[in-house]
């Protein structure tokens, strides 16, 4: 019922809908809805009640954007993570394909391999929710698939200085400044639904993040030198997504492998990789048919790399 009420919020965006219409039109009593109100609330949900109005809905000012990944959009306010906040939705009422829930800001915002990721107020914490017909292993692509997307859109604000790290990290001056964590429930070849959490540091002053992050992240901001609307970096960077999403169910991996190639900036060169413990050291051979990143150490053996974290000699 829940989402109902939000449901009706949302066709009323910016509009006060007035307490008595919803009970009405949802068959249930004014003590119900304001019940369903504050719990949204809690979830994070930013709803204004007005005494004689009713609720409105905030955020989004400028509406849902072009491309239908983020036709129902989920605005909420302080949340634990948006990948979180989407698999409880998930569980309870099953959220459409190209659902996008956006956060201000995330306390327990996560990152790859069970990191924290830093996400105060300032940049762009959101979940795209996907049902795609592909296996696991096509699936996992998807998340360098979307970091060349997210490079590839960021080129608009910052022509020529945005380069990818594999596996999915897009960086702009050697330091990163979004990532991608992707989460898939299902069998191995019926995946049930994929969340695919983007964290962009937008308007995000480096000051803010923890001492040992400072040197290695900036921000669109901090490197362009101006307030960035967190709407339109929304709308282009969801737009370039879906381009890309579309073009791999087209066209499959392999273009992504060139671009990845191209926009990467460690290919060729001598890189270690980080496993927990373990560290690999080799030239950069590219990445595979299956989104591996292929290394040849100084002995000549060739090695795969599903897992791990680039570090640049
Ligand atoms: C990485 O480690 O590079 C991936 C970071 C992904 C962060 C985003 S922010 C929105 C979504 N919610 C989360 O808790 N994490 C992802």
């Amino acid at each position: 019922m829940k989402y109902r009420i939000l449901a009706k919020l949302q066709e009323h965006a910016g509009q006060y809908v007035s307490g008595a219409d919803l009970a009405r039109e949802l068959g249930i009593t004014r003590t119900a809805v304001w019940k369903h109100i504050d719990g949204l609330k809690k979830e994070g949900y930013r709803i204004e009640g007005v005494s004689n109005r009713g609720y409105r809905l905030l955020g989004n000012p400028e509406g849902p954007p072009d491309s239908g990944f983020g036709r129902q959009l989920l605005c909420l306010g302080e949340v634990d993570s948006t990948n979180a906040v989407a698999r409880r939705l998930l569980k309870e009422d099953g959220l459409p394909h190209g659902t996008v829930l956006v956060a201000e800001s995330q306390t327990q915002g996560r990152g790859r391999r069970g990191r924290q990721w830093q996400s105060p107020v300032g940049g762009l914490w959101f979940s795209l929710i996907l049902r795609p017909e592909l296996t696991a292993t096509e699936v996992a692509k998807l998340s360098l698939v979307f970091a060349v997307a997210l490079a590839d859109g960021m080129e608009r604000y910052l022509p020529g200085q945005v380069r990818v790290k594999w596996p999915n990290d897009v960086l702009v001056n050697r330091r990163k400044v979004a990532g991608v964590l992707l989460e898939m429930e299902g069998e191995f070849d019926k995946i049930e639904y994929v969340i695919a959490g983007i964290g962009i540091n937008v308007n995000v002053l480096p000051e803010v993040m923890p001492g040992e992050l400072r040197a290695t992240t900036t921000s669109l901001m901090n490197e362009m030198g101006v307030r960035l609307s967190l709407d339109k970096v929304l709308r282009d960077m969801l737009l370039c997504m879906e381009q890309a999403y579309d073009s791999f169910l087209r066209s499959g991996w392999l273009p992504f492998r060139r671009r990845f190639t191209r926009k990467c900036i460690h290919y060729g060169q001598c890189v270690t990789i980080r496993q927990g413990d373990k560290v690999l050291s080799g030239t950069d051979m590219g990445v595979d048919e299956w989104g591996c990143l292929r290394l040849k150490t100084a002995e000549g053996d060739l090695y795969r790399i599903s897992a791990g974290d680039v570090v640049f000699d």
